[in-house]
């Protein structure tokens, strides 16, 4: 697991020759993957990053001796990067699992390219059906803390229903028809966002 990442992570830095380039502003999201993507691009690159999810990000960016920004100040990204809990095969994902899912979404919206990095195991044929039915069977579930009394509290401090899905969706009608249910923030569906996806394979190929 650990070198499906950090190939994928090599993988990221060979294409962004022409991705990233130094003195651009790039996006970073958050999660276990995409920690590998900046200690990467920290070694190779002077980057002003804009961080995707508060709770994270930052001082996963301060780390890697990269610079930090926000959207007030540099509201056009030149490249936003990013994990995924599933991507289909038409790159829509599902994201959130982290409970970052808000900031990282208007992030991704103000990047000119929004690239994904993954493992196989997030490859989905049936988006929705994979990580929720895995973690709680069931329907529409409010997201319990592990380590702590009480729901999951979001970047947004918002809750989290994870909702499952019996069968493939118009993904994008789904997040139309969710997002108008009064009280609602935002969805972990990114329909037509993600530019390309990385998988790191169990073989260690990209
Ligand atoms: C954060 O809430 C998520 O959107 C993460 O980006 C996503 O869950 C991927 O995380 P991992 O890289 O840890 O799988």
């Amino acid at each position: 697991f650990y070198s499906n990442k950090v190939f994928v992570t090599c993988s990221i830095v060979s294409y962004s020759v022409v991705l990233v380039i130094n003195n651009q502003i790039v996006g970073v999201g958050s999660g276990s993957t995409i920690v590998y993507a900046v200690d990467r691009l920290g070694k190779f690159y002077i980057l002003l990053c804009v961080f995707l999810c508060k709770q994270c990000a930052r001082q996963l960016i301060l780390k890697h001796g990269l610079s930090l920004s926000d959207l007030d100040r540099h509201p056009e990204l030149d490249v936003a990067i990013d994990g995924a809990d599933e991507v289909d095969a038409s790159l829509t994902l599902i994201k959130g699992g982290g409970g970052c899912l808000t900031q990282e979404k208007i992030v991704a919206g103000c990047a000119k390219h929004f690239v994904v990095i993954a493992d196989y195991r997030k490859d989905s044929k049936a988006l929705g059906q994979q990580t929720i039915a895995r973690r709680f069977g069931g329907e529409a579930v409010l997201r319990m803390a592990v380590s702590k009394a009480g729901p999951v509290v979001t970047d947004n401090s918002n809750f989290i229903l994870d909702w499952k899905f019996e069968h493939a969706q118009n993904w994008k009608e789904v997040n139309t028809a969710i997002k108008m249910i009064p009280g609602v923030v935002e969805t972990g569906l990114f329909v037509g966002m993600a530019e390309r996806v990385y998988f790191g394979m169990e073989d260690g190929s990209v």
